[in-house]
């Protein structure tokens, strides 16, 4: 797909697919395109051009809303929450897949507890500290029983207990045959959870591989290097 706007050519001619169960790391400098590649594929931009398919299905023009119970989940570099809402509260207004309130009620109390929020389920999201509100939207994702999850910088700022939760939950996902596009500032992080990186610059692909080969790319050492430093 492309999207430009105005004279920016966010995104140009990108193509990729994730799989089941495959944690595709996408790195780049700031600006290189990633965010509004998230973007698009959950509904919130519109490609200028290209398609988004979900197991064969065209999903361009499609809400985010509806996107979500498709089961693409995603999370934001800022989470968003309902702040005059308690956490339970934001949870049962989610999109999930469970249409009866009372089955959403069950799906929240569960995954409070797997994201260790079962205490806070009473309080209001604005009592939430930072890394508590991103405990949150690990939630919500988990609400739409997710096929794919995109993660947009879910560490940066992260304290390296509730980082290894995160981590800890993004495996369990995997094992689930959930699909993972992660974009993360740090290479050794997304190397270590990725099986296979793609590297973004200027709105293109620059490079794609595995871990190993993206490590040894030239062209993304001078990427890197040239502008990032
Ligand atoms: N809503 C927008 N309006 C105008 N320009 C945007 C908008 N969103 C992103 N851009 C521009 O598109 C380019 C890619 O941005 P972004 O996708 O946020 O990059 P990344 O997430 O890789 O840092 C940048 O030049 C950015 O300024
Ligand atoms: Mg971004």
């Amino acid at each position: 797909m492309s999207k430009r706007f105005g004279a920016i050519q966010a995104l140009q001619e990108v193509s990729l697919n994730i799989q089941p169960g495959e944690a595709v790391g996408l790195m780049g400098v700031n600006g290189a395109g990633k965010s509004t590649l998230l973007n698009c594929i959950c509904g919130l931009m519109k490609p200028d051009s290209g398609a988004i398919e979900l197991d064969g299905k065209d999903i361009v023009g499609v809400s985010p809303h509806r996107v979500s119970m498709m089961g693409v989940g995603r999370t934001f570099q800022v989470p968003r929450s309902f702040r005059g809402l308690t956490v339970l509260e934001n949870l049962i207004v989610a999109p999930s897949r469970e249409a009866d309130r009372e089955a959403r009620a069950d799906r929240a109390h569960e995954a409070l507890k797997r994201v260790k929020l079962d205490r806070l389920a009473s309080n209001y999201a604005w009592e939430l500290s930072g890394g508590q509100q991103k405990l949150l939207e690990l939630a919500r994702l988990i609400m739409i029983w997710p096929n794919v999850v995109l993660f947009d910088e879910p560490f940066a700022g992260m304290h390296s207990d509730l980082c290894r939760m995160f981590i800890d939950e993004l495996k369990e996902m995997l094992q689930q045959r959930v699909g993972i596009l992660l974009v993360c500032h740090d290479p050794g992080t997304l190397y270590r959870l990725s099986s296979r990186i793609i590297v973004m610059h200027e709105g293109g692909i620059l490079a794609e591989g595995s871990p190993d080969q993206i490590k040894a790319d030239p062209k993304v050492v001078d990427a890197y290097l040239g502008t990032a430093h």
